[in-house]
């Protein structure tokens, strides 16, 4: 894959195509990108020094391979204003909802397809790529483009009937851990901590606890339990989030995100 286009700019376009060239994956020039805003676009696209192109046409025809950054309402009229010129190409979708099986018929028989869903953290390198098992790319071409996004996070391969619950956890969940964030930070607000303090004290305590289990592979119960000492204070804390349902408010969130359909 040599050249990389994107049909939409927007949060999670703009996240990918600066992640893959500021990390180094792609060359900046090897990037083609069209959205219909054109000042926002070009706004965008100059400095990163990537191609900015005035149809979805000129991006499918300057690339090899073609990512599908719309929002999932948009997909299918955008695929068809190019759906022919698709023919032969690697079509990379991130659209919720749209995964292999939903995108082959929209697509002429020769694209090869593979779904991605990626998070907001991949613009700052630590974001979660999970890949669709199922994929009709090359294996080598799949094992390239696998390669490129782990510039972006860690890059985790799920099977179709996964990916719903996967990006539910990990495609919505920097919303919900913003808002843990957000409420541990207004606490220490009401102690007297300053604002900024707070949200770098709570940030920096989810990404380190984060950072510790991954890196330790210890139970999420065993690091609470490293915390709270007979009799302490944590342990108080850790009652009455308990009380509060912590719990059983995030298997709810996820309930949620689940019945909502696409
Ligand atoms: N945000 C997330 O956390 C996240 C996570 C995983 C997956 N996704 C998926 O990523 C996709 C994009 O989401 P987003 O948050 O980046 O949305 P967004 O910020 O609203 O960006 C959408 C982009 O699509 C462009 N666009 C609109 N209509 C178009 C058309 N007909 N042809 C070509 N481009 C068109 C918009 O251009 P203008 O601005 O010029 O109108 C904009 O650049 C969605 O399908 C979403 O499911 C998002």
């Amino acid at each position: 894959m040599k050249k990389l286009g994107f049909i939409g700019m927007g949060n999670m376009g703009r996240a990918i195509a600066s992640g893959l060239v500021k990390g180094g994956a792609i060359a900046a020039e090897d990037v083609y990108a069209y959205a219909p805003h054109w000042d926002k676009l070009s706004d965008y696209c100059a400095p990163l020094g990537i191609h900015a192109c005035h149809s979805a046409a000129e991006v499918v025809e300057n690339c090899d391979a073609v990512l599908l950054a719309v929002k999932p309402y948009v997909i299918e009229g955008a695929i068809a204003e190019i759906r022919d010129l698709l023919s032969g190409k690697a079509v990379i979708s991130i659209a919720l909802g749209y995964d292999l099986d939903r995108l082959r018929p929209l697509l002429p028989d020769t694209a090869r397809v593979q779904f991605i869903m990626p998070n907001t953290p991949a613009m700052v390198g630590a974001g979660v790529l999970l890949f669709q098992q199922e994929s009709t790319l090359e294996a080598d071409e799949r094992a390239e483009l696998m390669g490129k996004f782990a510039a972006l996070g860690e890059v985790i391969e799920l099977p179709g009937h996964l990916m719903g619950i996967g990006g539910a956890v990990s495609g919505c969940g920097p919303a919900f851990c913003a808002m843990v964030i957000e409420a541990l930070s207004d606490a220490g607000v009401k102690y007297g901590l300053p604002r900024a303090t707070a949200y770098r004290l709570a940030s920096q305590t989810l990404a380190g606890t984060g950072r510790m289990q991954l890196e330790t592979n210890q139970h999420p119960g065993a690091i609470k339990d490293g915390v709270c000492s007979p009799g302490g204070t944590t342990i108080r804390g850790v009652e009455a989030l308990e009380r509060a349902g912590l719990r059983a408010a995030m298997l709810d969130a996820v309930q949620a995100v689940m019945e909502k359909k696409v």
